[in-house]
């Protein structure tokens, strides 16, 4: 098992304790919006798989496991569930201490307007960390049922959910420690409101070329705009930078 070599702050140190690392801020008052992506060196979001597993390495499914545990919930876009095969997350030893006065594991909230969601994810998951899932009022009213039945639903009116709802029906349910593990699309939309607190993303040493999308894509953006032209700046402040088997993992975090 490679060891993590810190870049940034310190750097050169080895004995990189990623609990630490990657601590949520002491007692939030308000959830706190985190973001875990990988993207290749040249910016692509999705291997050849239609994965992004292809990105994927030793050191980063550590990272991913350590933030699982840290968090209270991972929220995904339903795409991302659909492609990657979210399950109910399950209990790991190692998250003891991380998880002491909590449920044993965070809860999965996936975001859906088809409602087209592996029923294991919704079925299989212990009482005490439910899938939650959002959806809006014109979903499908069959399926609707069937997850209101064995899920924790939440349905928005109008014709998205925004990341405003989920932030505030988060909060109401006391899940302050908030993981988004995407999608490209849901990740624009919680970036586009403002919305993400910080992104930690891991740089891995792959080259995928220009078709593969970047870790966000189809920003809601300003309607009439060009699709090329951001239409605002957010600055950043890199609060780490680690690096083990040639992959770079950096914390942002909004300024
Ligand atoms: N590189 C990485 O770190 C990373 C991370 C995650 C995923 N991925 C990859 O990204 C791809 C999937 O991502 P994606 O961007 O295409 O999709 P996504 O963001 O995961 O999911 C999009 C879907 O989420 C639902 N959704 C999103 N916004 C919504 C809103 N405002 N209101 C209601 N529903 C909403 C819709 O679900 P319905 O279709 O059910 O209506 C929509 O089709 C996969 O290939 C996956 O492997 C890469």
């Amino acid at each position: 098992m490679s060891n993590f070599r810190e870049l940034l702050p310190v750097p050169g140190r080895t004995d990189v304790d990623l609990a630490e690392a990657y601590a949520y801020p002491l007692a939030p008052d308000r959830p706190w919006v985190r973001a875990n992506m990988v993207a290749s060196a040249d910016g692509g979001a999705v291997g050849p798989s239609g994965r992004s597993r292809d990105l994927s390495s030793d050191p980063d499914r550590r990272v991913m496991g350590v933030l699982r545990g840290l968090c209270d919930v991972v929220v995904v876009g339903a795409a991302t569930a659909r492609q990657e095969g979210y399950r109910p997350v399950r209990p790991r030893e190692v998250w003891a201490k991380l998880r002491e006065g909590r449920p044993t594991t965070p809860r999965i909230a996936v975001v859906s307007r088809s409602l087209e969601i592996d029923d294991e994810l919704l079925t299989t998951a212990p009482e005490e960390a439910r899938t939650i899932v959002f959806t809006v009022a014109d979903s499908p009213a069959e399926r609707r049922a069937f997850v209101a039945e064995h899920a924790d639903l939440v349905v928005v009116e109008g014709v998205s959910v925004s990341p405003g709802h989920i932030v505030n029906a988060l909060s109401e349910r006391g899940l302050y420690r908030v993981l988004t593990e995407g999608g490209p699309h849901l990740l624009a939309e919680f970036v586009g409101a403002g919305l993400l607190d910080e992104l930690c993303l891991t740089v891995s040493p792959h080259l995928l070329g220009s078709g593969s999308p970047r870790i966000v894509t189809g920003s809601p953006g300003t309607p009439g705009a060009p699709e090329h032209v951001s239409t605002k700046s957010t600055p950043v402040r890199m609060a780490h930078l680690l690096e083990a088997e040639g992959n770079l993992f950096t914390r942002y975090l909004r300024e």
